[in-house]
């Protein structure tokens, strides 16, 4: 039964990377090394299911592996809802089932960011946080997981908040991906993570902002030039929480 497992794979899709690896349950720590390939341009249904079997076959797991695969979008009942950062057909696609049956094993399924904050909840740093808190991951994209008393609330998309009289995505605006496409510095990126963290302050009063994404391993060089209410510290397991808590879905 999958909720005995001691281990499970974890495939984390992303809008530029797709990674995976054989995630131990009871640590919450890659046992496997990390296995990554780009992800195809446009990310269509059909290439990232072929680039996820391809990061299964280099990992060599077998069926018996209990598999949850994380995905960048909004995960409804096995459907992706949204497509910010991969291909239009992704909308109203009955994804879960597409991938059960190209890969010919069971999956369990959900949105790449909820997963970082249930990693974070079960093996880093939310771990025994009461309260509201934030985890959200600074990529191509920006993703949220809100997690109330260790209680997950799904697909909050907090990357969609709108830039009032820009008529931008935060996630446009203030993702990493934004950062790296014009070239700003630390500091320069610092401000608008410092209007992007004040605006989510406002709206939600959570108790703690976790970082996670790629990013969040170069913490030291933007998170003390924040100034918010709330304390903000990196995921413990930066940018493996999503592997690690795609894996951890086997766990239900
Ligand atoms: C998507 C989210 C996703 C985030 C991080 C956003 O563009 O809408 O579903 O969690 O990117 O990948």
């Amino acid at each position: 039964m999958a909720s005995h497992a001691t281990r499970a794979v974890g495939v984390d899709i992303g809008g530029t990377g797709i990674k995976a690896g054989v995630v131990d349950l009871e640590k919450g720590v890659l046992e496997s090394r990390r296995v990554k390939v780009a992800t195809p341009p446009g990310a269509e249904p059909k290439d990232v299911l072929a680039a996820v079997t391809e990061v299964l076959s280099t990992l060599e797991v077998t069926d018996s592996i209990p598999l949850g695969v994380a995905f960048p979008a909004i995960v409804k009942h096995g459907r992706t809802l949204s497509a910010a950062n991969v291909s239009e057909k992704w909308i109203g696609f009955e994804a879960e089932k597409f991938f059960e049956e190209g890969l010919e094993r069971e999956i369990h399924f959900a949105n790449d960011a909820d997963v970082a904050g249930i990693a974070e909840h079960r093996y880093g740093a939310a771990r025994d946080q009461h309260g509201l808190t934030i985890l959200t991951t600074l990529g191509t994209g920006i993703g949220s997981a809100m997690l109330y008393n260790g209680v997950l609330m799904p697909n909050s998309e907090l990357g969609h908040l709108q830039r009032a009289g820009h008529g931008k995505d935060a996630e446009a605006y203030a993702a990493y991906s934004a950062m790296e496409r014009e070239e700003l510095s630390w500091e320069q990126w610092a401000e608008r993570l410092q209007w992007y963290y004040s605006y989510v302050e406002s709206l939600f009063s959570p108790d703690l902002f976790i970082v996670g994404g790629g990013v969040s391993k170069h913490a030291d060089k933007f998170l003390h030039l924040l100034e918010l209410k709330t304390p903000i510290v990196p995921a413990v397991h930066r940018n493996n929480a999503g592997i690690i808590g795609a894996a951890a879905l086997a766990l239900g």
